[in-house]
C-alpha cells in the first residue's frame, strides 16, 4: 500500500473519507461534499441512521455531483476522550471497507479534534497486509483494488512523524510474514537465514548451530530439537545505535518452528497452529528490524531460539534430565513444554554474555494464558516494576495490551523435584505462572519481563488494525518502551 499527505481538497478520483462527530453537522471537507451532491450525502446519512456514533460507517457509491468513486463516513463518536488508537482504528476501518470495494485510491480526510494524521496513515498501512503468496489462483475479484491511501491534513509534520512509524511497520510485517510461512517453508535454518538478511540494515547477526550450542552446554535447547531432523540455531541479533560502551537492553524469543508436543505428542485437531509457535522469535526479529530500519539510538540484542519439536526414535522421552547451560539439571515430565526450556539456555546465554540492563522475552508459552485473558492481552510477568509498568502503559498507548499476572515463590515451588534440579512442568493450576517462574530460573537475577502471547501472535478473525492471521503482536509495543525509555 503506497501512503502519502496532501492537502485537504476534494480528491478527483477514488474515494473519499470523511470523519464525522456524533450528532454534529458535517464541517469541513464533508460540508463541501455534500454541498456538491446538493444535500445527498446528508439525506444518505439521515435515512441510513449514521450518527456519527464511534465506529458506525457509511458508504455511499457514485454520489452525483461529485467525481469520486465513493465516499465512505467513519463515526468519530463525542470526540471528547480520543486516544492514539482511536486514530490506528480510524486508518484501519478505513482500509478495511475500502480494500476490495474497487477503488484504486482513497484520501482520508483526517483534520478533526485528538485525530493524529500520522497514526491515521499507520493504521491504513497496517491494516493493508494479506499474506496471499501461496493462493496462486486467485482470481482478480478476489484480489484488493486498494493501492495508495493519502491522508489529508493541514498538519505539516505528519509525513515526517510517519516515516519514522512506516519503518516499524516494516518490522510488523515481517513478523506477520513469518508468523504465516508453514512449517515446511520456515524451519531453524531458513528462519535463521531470513535473520541473516537483516544484516543489509546494519544488524550483526551470528548464527550458532549445534556443534557451537553442544559446546555452550545448552543441553536445554537441544534436548527439544533433537527429535527433529532440522538443525536446531541459535540467532544473534546486534543493533548498535548508541555509544560503545552503553549497556544494551535484551529481547529473547521462543521460536519452535513446529510444535508437535514431541514424545508427550499433542492432539491432531488444531494442530496446524504451531506453525506459529515461533511467534516470540518472530516478534523479536521484526522488533530488531524496527529498531535498526528507524535507526533507534539504543544498543539492542535479539536472541532467538529455533528449533522443530518433533516425536522421533531420536526425541527426548518424559522423564529424560537435562542439564541446561546455567548448569541446573531438569526433569523434563511434558515434552510439550518445550518452550520454557529453549527459552531457558536462550535467557542464560544473553545475560551471560551481553549482561543486559534487562531481558525481556516473549513466547507462545502456555495455552492456559489463552484461558485467563482471551484473545485480549498478552500475559505480562517481571521481577521488575519498572520494567513492567514501561511495558503495560506502551501497551495500552499502542493499543498491542498486556496484562501483569504474578509471581511468587509458592508458584516457584511447584516446579521442586526429587530427581533433578526442577521439573518443567508445575501441574494444571496456574499453568501460565509456574512457566514464568520456570524462567526466572535462568535470568540470573538480571531485571526481567515475560510475555506470554500464546492469545496474541495470531487471530482467527479480522482486528482493527490486522487481517486475520499473524498479527505481528509486540513490535510496536516493545518499539515503543524502548523509544519512551531507553534512547539516548
Ligand atoms: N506452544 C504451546 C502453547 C500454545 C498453546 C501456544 C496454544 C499457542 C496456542 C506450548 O509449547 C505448550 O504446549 N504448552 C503446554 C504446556 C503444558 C504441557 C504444561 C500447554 O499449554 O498445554
Ligand atoms: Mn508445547
Ligand atoms: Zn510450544
Amino acid at each position: 500500500m503506497q501512503i502519502s499527505f496532501t492537502g485537504t481538497a476534494l480528491p478527483s478520483s477514488g474515494a473519499a473519507v470523511f470523519l464525522v462527530a456524533k450528532d454534529k453537522a458535517f464541517s469541513g471537507a464533508a460540508a463541501e461534499a455534500d454541498a456538491a451532491t446538493s444535500g445527498a450525502l446528508k439525506k444518505a446519512a439521515d435515512v441510513s441512521r449514521f450518527t456519527g456514533a464511534k465506529g458506525q460507517t457509511l458508504e455511499v457509491v457514485a454520489p452525483a455531483g461529485l467525481s469520486v468513486d465513493r465516499v465512505l463516513f467513519i463515526g468519530l463518536g463525542d470526540g471528547d476522550k480520543m486516544a492514539e488508537t482511536d486514530s490506528l482504528t480510524i486508518g484501519g476501518t478505513a482500509v478495511a471497507k475500502l480494500l476490495m470495494a474497487g477503488s484504486e485510491s482513497a484520501t482520508i480526510f483526517a483534520d478533526a479534534d485528538g485525530v493524529d494524521a500520522a497514526v491515521v496513515a499507520e493504521g491504513a498501512r497496517l491494516r493493508s497486509y494479506r499474506f496471499d503468496k501461496y493462493r496462486t489462483k486467485e482470481t482478480a475479484d478476489k484480489k484488493p483494488t486498494l493501492k495508495a491511501v493519502a491522508i489529508a491534513t493541514s498538519d505539516k509534520n505528519a509525513d515526517d512523524r510517519y516515516a519514522v512509524r512506516d519503518k516499524v511497520i516494516d518490522g510488523v510485517f515481517l513478523t506477520r510474514d513469518l508468523v504465516s510461512e508453514p512449517a515446511n517453508v520456515l524451519y531453524p535454518e531458513s528462519f535463521a537465514a531470513a535473520i541473516s538478511k537483516l544484516s543489509a540494515l546494519g544488524i550483526d547477526v551470528e548464527v550458532l548451530g549445534e556443534a557451537e550450542m553442544t559446546k555452550l552446554g545448552m543441553g536445554s535447547l537441544l534436548a527439544v530439537g533433537q527429535g527433529s531432523e532440522k538443525e536446531s540455531k541459535l540467532a544473534i541479533m546486534r543493533w548498535n545505535g548508541a555509544d560503545k560502551d552503553d549497556q544494551p537492553i535484551a529481547f529473547v524469543g521462543k521460536g519452535v518452528t513446529f510444535d508437535t508436543g514431541g514424545i508427550s505428542l499433542k492432539p491432531g485437531e488444531g494442530m496446524e497452529q504451531m506453525k506459529w509457535d515461533m511467534g516470540g522469535a518472530g516478534t523479536v526479529t521484526g522488533l530488531m528490524k524496527a529498531l535498526a530500519g528507524r535507526k533507534a539510538k539504543v544498543n539492542a540484542i535479539g536472541v532467538v531460539g529455533l528449533v522443530e519439536n518433533m516425536p522421533s526414535g531420536n526425541a527426548q522421552r518424559p522423564g529424560d534430565v537435562v542439564t541446561s547451560m546455567s548448569g541446573q539439571t531438569i526433569e523434563v515430565l511434558n515434552t510439550d513444554a518445550e518452550g520454557r526450556l529453549v527459552l531457558a539456555d536462550a535467557l542464560w546465554y544473553t545475560q551471560d554474555r551481553f549482561k543486559p540492563k534487562f531481558m525481556v522475552d516473549l513466547a507462545t508459552l502456555t495455552g492456559a494464558i489463552i484461558i485467563s485473558l482471551g484473545n485480549e492481552h498478552a500475559g505480562l510477568f517481571s521481577d521488575s516494576d519498572e520494567l513492567a509498568e514501561r511495558i503495560a502503559s506502551a501497551g495500552t498507548v499502542t493499543g498491542d495490551k498486556v496484562w501483569r499476572m504474578p509471581l511468587h515463590d509458592n508458584y516457584n515451588k511447584m516446579l521442586d523435584c526429587a530427581i533433578a534440579d526442577m521439573k518443567n512442568i508445575g501441574g494444571r493450576p496456574a499453568g501460565s505462572i509456574t512457566a514464568a517462574q520456570f524462567l526466572k530460573r535462568f535470568t540470573n537475577d538480571v531485571p526481567w519481563a515475560h510475555i506470554d502471547i500464546a492469545g496474541m501472535a495470531w487471530s482467527d478473525k479480522d482486528l482493527a488494525v490486522c487481517e486475520k492471521g499473524g498479527t505481528g503482536f509486540g513490535v510496536r509495543l516493545l518499539d515503543r518502551m524502548v523509544a519512551e525509555h531507553y534512547e539516548s
